[in-house]
């Protein structure tokens, strides 16, 4: 049964598997030990001004800083009067170095082709480009938008971006034309890059196409410069478009990165609100480069040799800060690969890791979802002794598929870090060290040295232990947004109101008696049956750990006895539903996680509506279940051929 609470939401999961940092990992880990972890914790939170600043000296800068932070709330200054440069950091910062001739990138394409680029040549390329945007009058606070594939160009415009102090505005390349005018006229961005397509499991994106829909709307963008990917034609519009080839073949390759102020913005990145209206979370240089820099060391254990693999693409945060600028600035060696994981086949990941001898795995649970479902024998074809470490982020990880990615891809020997955090944040917040904190399956464990989280209920009050509420940051953190761009007042509404003093993250959470968090999913998503206040993971966790079950989804709908009946949506890893499933999943909820939870209604769907990121949309589900023929903002789904089906499953 569920505990009663005074607070916010009621937890009816029990988990009680921990497991230990493996020795051999421990024993070679940077920060090795739970005493390390917690010294170098309460030593943060005791001086975070004297913490931040003296892990700055990591970085270069053209001018020191005179203070490490001026907090007027909600608006932060870090490493007030210095001046440095990301495209710095994760570059000529190396060319000193061994690591000049170490490889930065190792990209792989769709189809197959691979290039590589050593820091030294990636400098080349950036020093190149940036001298191109230069050429079209691109000069420091301008923005420049990005709708591109996943490709080394992407990384090469960023950077060069970086260097001249513009501002980079990277829109996913699944987006649609309408989106990206959205997005280019709250940014007022001057140029637009792209390709002509991209790949996508053998198809070519219209990527150039959409853009020229995007710009008859988008009138402050003045240039558009076009990446040959694939090379089938395209139109292009005389005087405003260029080709990417052409205009790099006269460009020069000496091009000094430019002295920025800490605070200067170095990228806008749009997520979705809850209103129609994109939101561009921004982030500034100094602060967020030091941020992500060391939450990739920490987090990844990260030594000099290892292969790094974040699967995430640069359109979401998670590629931003740790496919570039995080492991960059580490002088890490990445790997990007540019096309889906079941293309040609479902074992492509699979390969690429046996191939280019990864060491280190950072992918989403949509994704282990995928591969749990896909089959066992398309990881068994494969070597991946190469892995020494795994990691999640982007949801909340059902226990049952944390188990499967432990013992399946991790061969019990990796650790998995599961990373909380948000585009807001920059970096990861909550996350294992490795080498020093036990894990247990679905919790995000501990916060980082310098973050300082509280539960609170909607009173601003702290919660008692193990009950859930909302999770905020009490302190000021370095890769913290500084505002959404063009409208401070939503950001300071947003996120600095509803609780005074703290930042608001707007997902709920609980602290176990370990002082363990567990993110329970989004405030908006909470279920009401009963007045109890149910979380929906652990109601979909309940469900996975069946298993014909692949994916699930609950959410509320109005009951009038109740308040609110629990729906589920439940994806089969196999064969087809029947009355006789129904009733046995039902029943297993009720022996998972009590009667109180136990689903009212149970919808069998082939798949489930997902954000382009992969998180599951359980808003729309919610009006589905609820009955509701008009449906809110979809802008953001990923395939709409999945909304139409469950509608029609409805009718
Ligand atoms: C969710 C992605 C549980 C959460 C970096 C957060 C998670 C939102 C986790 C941010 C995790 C992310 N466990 N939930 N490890 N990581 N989330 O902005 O709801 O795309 O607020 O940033 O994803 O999503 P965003």
């Amino acid at each position: 049964m569920a505990k009663q609470s005074g607070g916010n939401v009621d937890t009816v999961m029990q988990e009680t598997r921990l497991f230990p940092p493996p020795q051999e990992f421990a024993a070679r880990a940077k920060i090795g030990s739970v005493a390390a972890y917690e010294k170098m914790w309460r030593e943060a939170a005791g001086d975070i001004e004297s913490f931040w600043g003296q892990l700055a000296g990591e970085l270069h800068w053209f001018r020191p800083f005179e203070r490490v932070l001026d907090w007027q709330e909600p608006d932060a200054k870090w490493f007030v009067g210095g001046q440095t440069n990301a495209s710095y950091n994760c570059l000529d910062a190396h060319l000193d170095s061994w690591r000049a001739n170490k490889a930065a990138l190792i990209w792989e394409g769709e189809p197959g082709d691979t290039r590589t680029f050593t820091y030294q040549q990636l400098h080349y390329e950036v020093c190149r480009f940036a001298n191109v945007l230069k050429k079209l009058g691109v000069t420091q606070g301008d923005v420049v938008s990005i709708y591109m594939p996943l490709v080394p160009e992407l990384t090469i415009a960023m950077l060069a971006c970086a260097r001249l102090g513009a501002v980079h505005s990277v829109i996913f390349g699944g987006f649609s034309a309408e989106a990206i005018a959205d997005r280019n006229n709250d940014a007022g961005a001057k140029v637009q890059l792209t390709a002509d397509y991209g790949w996508r499991r053998g198809a070519e994106l219209q990527l150039k196409k959409n853009v020229d829909d995007a710009l008859k709307k988008s009138p402050t963008v003045k240039h558009c410069v076009v990446l040959k990917r694939t090379g089938n034609p395209v139109h292009m519009e005389s005087g405003r478009d260029h080709w990417w080839h052409d205009l790099i073949a006269e460009a020069s390759s000496n091009c000094p990165a430019v002295p920025l102020d800490s605070e200067a913005p170095l990228f806008i990145l749009y997520t979705s609100g809850s209103t129609g209206k994109p939101k561009g979370i921004k982030h500034t240089t100094a602060g967020y480069n030091l941020y992500v820099k060391k939450t990739f060391e920490w987090v990844f254990d990260y030594r000099d040799e290892d292969v790094f693999w974040c699967t995430a693409d640069i359109g979401w945060v998670t590629g931003h800060s740790y496919v570039v600028y995080g492991p960059l600035s580490a002088g890490a060696t990445v790997l990007m690969y540019e096309g889906a994981p079941n293309w040609p086949d479902e074992g492509r990941f699979w390969e690429l890791i046996e191939k280019y001898r990864v060491n280190i795995f950072y992918t989403a649970p949509t994704a282990i979802r995928a591969f749990i479902k896909w089959g066992d024998h398309w990881v068994d074809k494969r070597d991946l002794s190469s892995l020494r470490l795994l990691g999640t982020v982007g949801e909340g990880i059902n226990p049952e598929a944390w188990m499967w990615y432990h013992r399946k891809i991790g061969r019990e020997r990796c650790p998995i870090v599961d990373t909380w955090w948000q585009t807001e944040t920059g970096g990861i917040m909550m996350s294992p060290l490795p080498g020093a904190i036990a894990t247990k399956p679905g919790s995000c464990t501990k916060p980082l040295p310098g973050i300082m989280p509280a539960i609170v209920d909607s009173a601003g009050q702290p919660v008692p232990q193990g009950q859930g509420g909302w999770l905020v940051m009490t302190k000021p953190w370095p890769g913290m947004l500084r505002g959404i761009w063009g409208d401070q007042e939503r950001y300071r509404e947003q996120y600095w109101t509803k609780v005074p003093h703290n930042y608001l993250a707007g997902d709920n959470a609980r602290c176990d008696a370990d002082g363990y968090y567990w993110i329970m999913g989004r405030i908006d998503d909470v279920l009401n049956v009963a007045g109890h206040r149910l979380s929906t993971i652990e109601i979909e966790s309940a469900l996975v750990s069946h298993p014909r079950v692949a994916e699930a989804a609950a959410v509320g709908r109005p009951d009038e006895i109740k308040g609110e009946a629990v729906a589920v949506f439940v994806t089969l890893k196999n064969g087809e539903p029947d009355e006789a499933l129904r009733k046995e999943l039902k029943a297993h909820v009720r022996k998972e996680i009590g009667a109180l939870a136990q689903p009212d209604d149970i919808r069998f769907t082939g798949a489930l509506p997902k954000t382009r990121s992969g998180k599951i949309m359980r808003r729309l589900l919610k009006d589905i279940a609820s009955g509701k023929t008009t449906i809110g903002d979809t802008t953001t789904l990923e395939d709409y051929s999945v909304l139409a089906k469950l509608r029609s499953d409805e009718e």
